[in-house]
């Protein structure tokens, strides 16, 4: 496996591959877990070359707490990498990425003034302004992205079509813990009863979905969820929405093409997670 800190070495490996094998780049911040891992499997899988990027984007932290709170594990998910039998990873520092005056931003419409968006103003853009730099730098033939970050991905997705960015997109589905939990690095910040409770997000998500399929209506259902996570002691419940999957506006009816979105903290903990009607559980 090639390691490389820095930009130009790394352009300099790659230009030996560009346009001669394919190349599926797999954005991370790392902290690796088996949902990271499997979109290394995806990309190998589909691709000659795969690359991991390992970088926590400052840019995408409306937090300084959180960021600085963000688990940084390198030499563990290195070896992770190594035996997942990824063939390269990118982990640069921040000034490699960023000029210390850099002021670009995106603005995505409602894309990134919902959900996500109105709890964490600036997020998107931060993830949107990396990730664009990493397709420069890399030039990737597909990039993986997880369903985990359901909003993440639309962006990304109208990123790279605004952009003509030359490269396919993949989104692959969500690796849980086997009790329902989304796998996430900030899991890892949990203590055992946070852990226990933090399962409340994936159960309401659950249930919501039931309920609805059973008839019940919208409002009724946010009720429901709304008690159920108010009634564990250190939740607080951020949001709990219905989307169209395809364009993410808020929805007051329900489809197959229906995404249910919820996120919170519990303690000092921000997690999301999201189901789609029509996915198989
Ligand atoms: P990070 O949170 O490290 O996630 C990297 C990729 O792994 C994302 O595409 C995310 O959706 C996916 N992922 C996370 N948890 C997953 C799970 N349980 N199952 C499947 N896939 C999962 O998302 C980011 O980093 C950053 O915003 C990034 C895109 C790297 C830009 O900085």
């Amino acid at each position: 496996m090639e390691i490389f800190k820095e930009i130009k070495p790394l352009k300099a490996f790659l230009s030996q591959k560009w346009g001669l094998v394919s190349i599926g780049l797999v954005p991370t911040m790392g902290a690796l877990h088996a949902g990271h891992l499997s979109l290394i499997g995806a990309s190998k899988l589909e691709n000659q070359l795969t690359i991991c990027s390992i970088f926590v984007n400052p840019a995408q932290f409306n937090n300084p707490k959180d960021l600085e709170k963000y688990p940084r594990t390198l030499d563990l998910d290195l070896s992770l990498l190594e035996s997942a039998g990824c063939d390269v990873v990118f982990a640069p520092a921040v000034p490699e990425i960023y000029d210390h005056d850099s002021t670009i931003s995106f603005d995505f419409g409602h894309l990134d003034k919902i959900l996500e968006g109105k709890f964490r103003p600036g997020h998107f853009s931060g993830v949107a302004l990396v990730v664009s730099k990493f397709f420069n730098i890399i030039r990737p033939s597909t990039a993986y992205f997880g369903q985990k970050d359901f909003q993440q991905f639309k962006i990304i997705e109208k990123l790279v079509n605004e952009l003509k960015f030359d490269l396919h997109l993949k989104r692959m589905s969500i690796f849980r813990e086997a009790d329902g939990l989304a796998m996430s690095s900030r899991n890892m910040r949990l203590n055992g009863l946070e852990r226990k409770k933090a399962t409340v997000f994936y159960e309401s998500l659950a249930a919501a979905k039931k309920l609805l399929t059973q008839g019940e209506s919208i409002s009724k259902v946010k009720e429901f969820v709304a008690q159920k996570c108010e009634s564990v002691e250190g939740i607080k419940l951020d949001y709990f929405e219905l989307a169209s999957a395809e364009n993410l506006k808020i929805t007051e009816t329900v489809t197959t093409e229906t995404v249910l979105l919820i996120a919170g903290f519990i303690g000092e903990v921000r997690l999301i997670d999201n189901l789609l009607m029509n996915e198989n559980e």
